[in-house]
């Protein structure tokens, strides 16, 4: 027994020896070499961790990274020169036409009916602002029954899928940190009432951590500093997972994406779908005016005839500034990161032709990494370079990419911070206000603050109504006159 245990570690040492030499001497040759120095002292498993996080590494995408951002300095965008506020089409609460949206809803449901879309949610992101230890989908939001964020989507994508009929997909991008983390939390919990087979994960990829020379910075003596690529790294893990091999089976056209921290939003909405369809677009993005210059949004932009959207961090002061001569901001279309995007697109943005490659966009970071006497130390301030790809930047390549607004109070609160501005308390009460309007709108008489915020907390399901149409259908059918008390719950 021991004798063959004796073996087997030997075979491997073996294994990881030859295996490491080729890999070892690509690192060295791109100077990169340092990866290695401890390797000779970590244990086997931590070996083959080491070896398996290097063979993750395209070393030649890195090299140009290094060259590009470090060395360089260049920024991922194309500068903000010749830019113009973008075209969208516009609300039927605002300005729109009553009647394309109508007509726009009707062909999103027919295209829903025939189940050609799938949800999908991005929920790699490490959450750091909110200080959340765990994945950020397993956040309890609503406000009385501290529904998981996770939760609350299921039970839209539920709803949507019961009201045509049809079987929706959820497909959801974890990343290395938290996927077995996500997975056991559906398990946990049944899956919120939908197919264990509808709902597919898959892992986003990483890219490694350089320090301000360009170094690869070692997190242990025996592993990378890794991260996730970015939410623009989507489109290649829908490829490399095979999601789109699925989607492509299952007669799925339209992906409709949207992230993980915003549990107002509508997953799967008609209108939306049937513009994205009606214009042939490849890439929908959907937007809602920004409250202030400051708002930390993108906004999404025309350069000559090309749409982008222009990170909040590097649209310059005096053009988020810039107003209409009524007042409003010029640069108004603050972008929500919800899209549709054509299955055939993704598979495209997200495949190997350089000619649709996202760029990477450096920032900088404090990175937990080795000091020279190998030990691993927090850095006060940031001491390294993260890569991350964003998923707006597949705009660029996309045919008649198109910019629809949506209104605030109905489908933007995102959850970002621990407290203050775009909290969970802020979120918590935009969801109780979209709720009070619902009711307003059924005549029910809600005491509420000059925000539209009742004094006491209580909670819709999706399930019973996950928009308004759908809440005074449902109510005025079932001749519902409950009192609206603390803690009242409604499914
Ligand atoms: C993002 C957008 C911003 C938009 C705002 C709307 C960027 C750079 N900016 O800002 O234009 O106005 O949302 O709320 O995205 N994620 C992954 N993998 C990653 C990184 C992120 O899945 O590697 C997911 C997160 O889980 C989350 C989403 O992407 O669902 C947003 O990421 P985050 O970095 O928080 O973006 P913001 O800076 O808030």
């Amino acid at each position: 027994m021991l004798l063959g245990l004796f073996h087997w570690l030997n075979e491997r040492l073996f294994l990881e020896m030859t295996d490491r030499s080729p890999l070892q001497e690509a690192f060295e040759k791109a100077g990169q070499g340092h990866v290695f120095r401890y390797f000779d002292e970590l244990e086997p498993e931590e070996r083959s961790r080491l070896i398996d996080q290097a063979s993750e590494v395209d070393l030649k995408e890195l090299e140009n990274l290094v060259l590009e951002h470090i060395k360089g300095q260049k920024k991922a965008g194309l500068g903000t020169g010749n830019l113009e506020p973008a075209r969208y089409i516009a609300s039927p609460k605002k300005r729109g036409d009553t009647a394309v949206w109508a007509e726009a809803e009707m062909q999103g449901a027919e295209a829903l009916r025939a189940g050609r879309v799938a949800a999908f949610t991005v929920a790699g992101g490490q959450g750091t602002r909110l200080g959340f230890d765990g994945p950020k989908g397993t956040f309890p939001i609503t406000p009385v029954r501290g529904k998981p964020l996770f939760r609350v989507f299921a039970e839209k994508i539920l709803a949507t899928a019961r009201h045509y009929k049809v079987a929706i997909p959820w497909f959801i991008m974890t990343s290395e940190a938290n996927h077995i983390q996500t997975i056991v939390f559906f398990r946990e919990n049944g899956f919120f009432g939908l197919e264990e087979n509808g709902v597919h994960f898959f892992k986003q990829g990483r890219m490694p951590a350089v320090d301000f020379d360009g170094k690869i910075l070692l997190e242990t003596q025996g592993a990378i500093a890794m991260s996730p690529d970015g939410h623009g790294g989507s489109l290649r893990a829908l490829v490399r997972s095979g999601a789109l091999e699925i989607m492509r089976k299952a007669g799925i056209d339209i992906i409709s994406y949207f992230q993980v921290d915003n549990p107002l939003l509508m997953p799967l909405d008609p209108a939306f779908i049937g513009f994205h369809l009606e214009r042939e677009s490849e890439m929908s993005s959907k937007m809602v005016g920004k409250t202030d210059p400051g708002e930390k949004v993108g906004v999404f932009c025309l350069r000559g005839d090309q749409l982008e959207v222009i990170e909040y961090s590097d649209l310059p002061v005096n053009l988020s500034q810039e107003r209409e001569s009524s007042g409003q901001l010029r640069y108004l279309a603050g972008s929500i990161a919800i899209h549709l995007i054509s299955r055939e697109f993704a598979q495209r943005a997200g495949g190997d032709d350089p000619s649709y490659r996202l760029p990477f966009h450096r920032a900088e970071k404090k990175v937990a990494c080795v000091d020279s006497g190998g030990a691993t130390v927090n850095p006060q301030s940031p001491n390294g370079v993260k890569f991350e790809m964003f998923v707006f930047d597949a705009l660029r390549f996309a045919k008649n990419p198109l910019v629809v607004e949506t209104l605030r109070e109905e489908e933007f609160s995102p959850v970002k911070n621990a407290t203050g501005v775009d909290s969970a308390q802020s979120c918590s009460d935009d969801m109780l206000r979209q709720w009070v309007r619902w009711l307003e709108a059924a005549g029910v008489d809600i005491q509420t603050d000059e925000t539209g915020l009742s004094g006491i907390s209580f909670e819709i399901s999706p399930l019973f109504a996950d928009s308004e149409k759908a809440f005074l259908e449902k109510w005025k059918s079932l001749a519902l006159k409950p009192p609206i008390v603390e803690g009242f719950y409604l499914e």
